[in-house]
């Protein structure tokens, strides 16, 4: 007999099963087992009764632990009362192993343990559905891209260049010479662009950021897309229409996986197109006003970025930021050369930046300048110039860190729980 998954059980009402998995929970009476198995796709209660088995089967199955992994035959019988509307009444089984004592229990943990058990935590129902939406965002992200006609071009790990300051890279040998882990794919999508017009990257970017922030990851994955012949409003509009796609499908595909993380519905519901666009004087003007220390031409805080998402229902794009806050590619605005033509796309709820991006720079000259400004050698930049001598034009992109994105969505506290294994200033186990 095949086996079936906990997800596909309707379809066996009334026939018999085989179902693999864990157990999730036990509980016993004198007559009667009750195992909660899990098996990835769903949980299922299994009720194993004296007069059903043998006397020693019986007994046997008194030696179950929780996550002692079994294979389970039974009945499958609809109940209405069932948390998957369905039980299964056991028939026979086979014991896989007995897990040890196993030591995430029901009870509480503090997250420090939780994080030094984070191979084992993953397990729990919390993290299993923020592994889920995960999935879908990342689903969601390529669906929307492809749709549109976008080339995904994977871009390397190992650079010879720094794409975001040179503050945050991981440097490594690369034989006899130095390389970086890359911190961006954008460089790279500047190049596939001019050969297929719109593209997009996806893979594992790194930070060395030194401080210690609820929102900041050593390694996180991140999305990209660079089109050519587009302005920087021509990058918002897709940032928009990324984000909304990207909640409609969750909202679609996975509530019960948000109704697992208690996820409040109703914000991300709300959230409506065209996102807010504000210009950055106008953001340091509502920052000022709602207390915040800050002068024109400085970065926004983490503070600033929750109070300012706090303003609004949808995600908000502030643009045109100072060009000396920002990176070395950024295209400035001909009326006001001082800022840049970029965009930061803040969720809300408090959550700050989850995309950045903007209009890079097309013009040679103007870009081996900023190089030189930055304090950047040339050299590794050559092919990026290039670029510049053969065919320029404006083009625009952005990337949206996925873990910022799945923080939000799932309402985390932390970006430690919205990746299976995070990287973090002082964590680099399991
Ligand atoms: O704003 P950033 O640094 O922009 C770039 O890297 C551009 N080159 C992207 C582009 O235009 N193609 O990073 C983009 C996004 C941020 O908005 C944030 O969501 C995420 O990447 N991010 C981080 N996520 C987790 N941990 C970190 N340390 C992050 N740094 C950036
Ligand atoms: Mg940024």
């Amino acid at each position: 007999m095949d086996f079936v998954y906990i997800r596909d059980i309707a379809g066996h009402e009334g026939a018999e099963a085989v179902l693999r998995g864990w157990v999730y929970n036990k509980r016993s009476s004198g007559k009667i087992h009750f195992i909660l198995l899990r098996d990835g796709t769903g949980v299922i209660q299994c009720v194993a009764s004296k007069s059903g088995l043998t006397p020693d089967q019986f007994a046997e199955l008194d030696r179950l632990t929780q996550e002692s992994s079994v294979e389970i035959r039974g009945r499958v019988r609809r109940d209405q009362r069932a948390p998957g509307g369905y039980e299964l009444d056991v028939t026979a089984f086979k014991i896989v192993q007995i897990a040890e004592s196993y030591p995430i229990t029901p009870k509480e943990h503090g997250t420090a343990f939780l994080m030094e058990n984070r191979h084992l935590w993953l397990r729990s129902s919390r993290q299993h559905a923020v592994m889920k939406i995960r999935h879908e965002i990342i689903k969601a992200c390529r669906d929307y891209f492809d749709d549109q006609g976008f080339t995904l071009v994977d871009t390397p790990i190992f650079t010879p260049n720094a794409c975001e300051g040179t503050t945050t890279l991981f440097e490594t040998e690369y034989f006899d010479q130095k390389a970086y882990l890359t911190q961006s794919g954008q460089l790279y999508n500047e190049a596939t662009a001019a050969a297929h017009g719109k593209v997009y990257c996806f893979g594992p970017t790194f930070r060395a950021e030194k401080s210690k922030t609820r929102r900041h990851l050593m390694e996180f994955w991140m999305i990209e897309p660079e089109v050519a012949f587009a302005t920087l409003e021509d990058a918002m509009e897709l940032a928009e229409g990324l984000i909304s796609f990207i909640v409609e499908r969750v909202l679609t595909r996975r509530k019960p996986e948000l109704g697992v993380l208690e996820r409040d519905l109703a914000p991300l519901e709300q959230i409506s197109l065209p996102f807010p666009r504000i210009s950055y004087d106008e953001a340091v003007r509502r920052l000022q006003a709602a207390g915040s220390e800050i002068q024109w031409g400085g970065d926004l805080g983490g503070g600033d970025e929750t109070m300012l998402s706090g303003q609004f229902s949808s995600p908000v794009m502030i643009h045109r930021y100072p060009s000396a806050v920002k990176a070395f590619y950024m295209q400035p605005d001909v009326e006001r050369p001082e800022v840049a033509l970029c965009v930061d796309v803040l969720a809300p709820e408090g959550y700050g930046e989850i995309i950045g991006g903007g209009q890079r720079i097309h013009d040679h000259d103007l870009l081996l300048q900023r190089l030189k400004e930055h304090g950047l050698p040339n050299e590794p930049f050559q092919w990026y110039l290039d670029l510049r001598k053969y065919g320029t034009v404006p083009h625009s992109g952005f990337g949206m860190g996925i873990e910022r994105v799945v923080a939000w969505i799932c309402k985390l506290d932390h970006l430690r729980e919205a990746i299976a294994f995070p990287r973090m200033l002082y964590r680099i186990y399991p």
